[in-house]
């Protein structure tokens, strides 16, 4: 572990340390617990990673939250739910057919047990800057095959709501200070679009050309392939006054 003094930066193993050492020192008002073993590959390649990361981590930062009266923020997935029934609600019982999926709805049912008072946040696909300033996941990769101009083979029949990043932060921070009611919360975008759609909409945001972008259709393996159709309904967010950002103005500033 290693604190930089000024920043409060400590990195920390949530699978191996004590949850203890991570707020130690310092004046802790909430937890907002990103970490992940976000990759489906990764989770289905090392189940047991998966669950201590993805679960048993979460339970226990979520009991340290408790113990210490702080608000724990989990982030959660659309991936929760296996795509054949959207749009979906905060309360339609998760069905996932993924590893990735299930160990994020299990972290979700584990940490309402331990810390009832939690905010459960369940984004789409988000796209934006990551560390540095750079664009970080599909969002890198798509414009980098864009860039080259290599082939981009984009699936034209699995929907999702895509998420601008910084919309997250913006929703944990009205959720904190108006003291919104504990408990499950949807976070998308308004725009449902195919994979396609969305490197279409990217190519455009850049000035690039979309030649490149081959459509694709998910051929969904049972249990094991990608989704359908993840939509979520954001009423709840709506009803504390969250707007998220649509996808052509999100791409627009990251220009
Ligand atoms: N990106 C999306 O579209 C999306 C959509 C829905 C939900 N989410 C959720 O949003 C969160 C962030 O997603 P992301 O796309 O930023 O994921 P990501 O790029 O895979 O990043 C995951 C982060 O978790 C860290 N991590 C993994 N295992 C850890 C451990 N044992 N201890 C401490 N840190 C650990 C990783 O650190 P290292 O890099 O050092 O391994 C990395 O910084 C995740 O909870 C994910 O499930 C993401």
């Amino acid at each position: 572990m290693d604190l930089a003094k000024g920043d409060h930066r400590v990195l920390f193993d949530t699978a191996a340390e004590a949850p203890d050492a991570l707020a130690a020192g310092a004046c802790v008002d909430a937890l907002v617990h990103c970490a992940a073993l976000s990759s489906r590959i990764d989770c289905e390649s090392d189940p047991a990673r998966a669950r201590a990361v993805n679960v048993d981590a979460s339970r226990r930062l979520a009991e340290m939250a408790r113990e210490r009266g702080i608000h724990f923020v989990f982030i959660s997935t659309d991936l929760v739910f296996d795509g054949d029934n959207p749009p979906y609600w905060e309360d339609d019982a998760p069905s996932p057919i993924s590893l990735y999926g299930e160990t994020k709805a299990e972290a979700e049912k584990a940490i309402l047990a331990v810390h009832p008072e939690s905010y459960i946040i369940r984004t789409a696909l988000m796209y934006g800057n990551g560390p540095g300033g750079k664009p970080g996941s599909f969002l890198a990769w798509t414009l980098d095959a864009l860039r080259k101009q290599q082939p981009l083979h984009l699936y034209t029949n699995q929907y999702r709501n895509p998420l601008n990043a910084p919309d997250v932060a913006r929703f944990i921070d009205l959720l904190l200070s108006h003291g919104a009611a504990p408990g499950i919360y949807h976070a998308a975008g308004p725009d449902r679009l195919s994979r396609f759609e969305i490197g279409h909409r990217i190519a455009a945001a850049f000035g690039l050309p979309a030649d490149c972008i081959i459509a694709s259709k998910v051929d969904r393996p049972v249990g094991l392939g990608p989704i359908d159709d993840c939509s979520l309904l954001i009423a709840k967010a709506d009803a504390i006054g969250m707007r998220f950002t649509g996808i052509n103005e999100g791409l627009r500033v990251l220009r």
